[in-house]
């Protein structure tokens, strides 16, 4: 079944709205080209699919879905002047749009759900015969902390692998991921390993994590680029 989880606090529009294509989805770059047309699953507010757009041009397009209606709203505003964008409050399982796609792409968000596998054959309806499909994703389970964090953080950490493998979700779908998109029929898989390092002096770094102490997470992530059987 697939679940909803409620993402209702202020400051996550902020972490989206500062993500980019360069920073965030660097592996994606090389195979962007003029005239794609694009679908962005659990795009958030749209900031990395906003980049996607410029990297396709006026030739190509894109369209974001996000379940979580604020996101949206909040990057319908922000990217109002991206013409080639076009962001919708819709989930996956449920979107049906009249026209296929040239390339799918969908970052940090197979690892929310408890139905990946279903996700990617719901993804494959959406492909046109030859498309390509991206996923990058992580593995909670190779986060590495420089230096440690007290027991208490640890504890904090252990408990949310805990609450996301209980919810059904993979906390190492990183490493899965290739083997979920041979059972659901894709070839030519490649995988790309990219290590993610918050550092406590980036701007994005979480601060309620641990104040007063220099902290590095590392976070691994696989990024599959595929083509779709055709
Ligand atoms: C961690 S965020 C990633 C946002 C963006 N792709 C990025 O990398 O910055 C995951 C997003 O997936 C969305 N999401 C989760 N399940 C979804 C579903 N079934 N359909 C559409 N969006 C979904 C959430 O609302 C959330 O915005």
């Amino acid at each position: 079944m697939n679940k909803n989880i409620q993402r209702d606090h202020q400051t996550t529009n902020k972490i989206f709205d500062n993500r980019s294509l360069e920073k965030d989805y660097v592996t994606l770059i090389p195979i962007l080209k003029d005239g794609l047309r694009v679908l962005d699953i659990g795009c958030g507010t749209g900031a990395i699919s906003k980049d996607i757009a410029q990297r396709v041009g006026p030739s190509g397009s894109v369209v974001g879905i996000d379940n979580t209606e604020k996101f949206i709203a909040s990057g319908k505003e922000s990217y109002q002047t991206s013409l080639n964008l076009k962001l919708f409050h819709h989930d996956l399982f449920s979107y049906n749009p009249e026209e296929q796609f040239d390339l799918i792409v969908s970052a940090r968000t197979l690892q929310w759900l408890n139905n990946p596998k279903e996700a990617l054959l719901k993804l494959k309806t959406l492909l046109k015969p030859g498309g390509q499909l991206s996923i990058l994703d992580y593995n909670h389970e190779q986060l590495s902390w420089e230096p440690q964090p007290p027991e208490s953080t640890l504890f904090f950490y252990q408990t949310f692998l805990k609450w996301r493998a209980d919810a059904g979700m993979n906390n190492q779908i990183a490493d899965d991921l290739a083997d979920y998109f041979a059972e659901t029929g894709f070839q030519a898989i490649e995988v790309f390993n990219v290590e993610e390092v918050y550092r406590k002096q980036d701007e994005n770094f979480c601060s309620g994590l641990e104040s007063g102490q220099k902290l590095l997470v590392q976070h691994k992530w696989w990024k599959k680029g595929i083509s779709q059987m055709s």
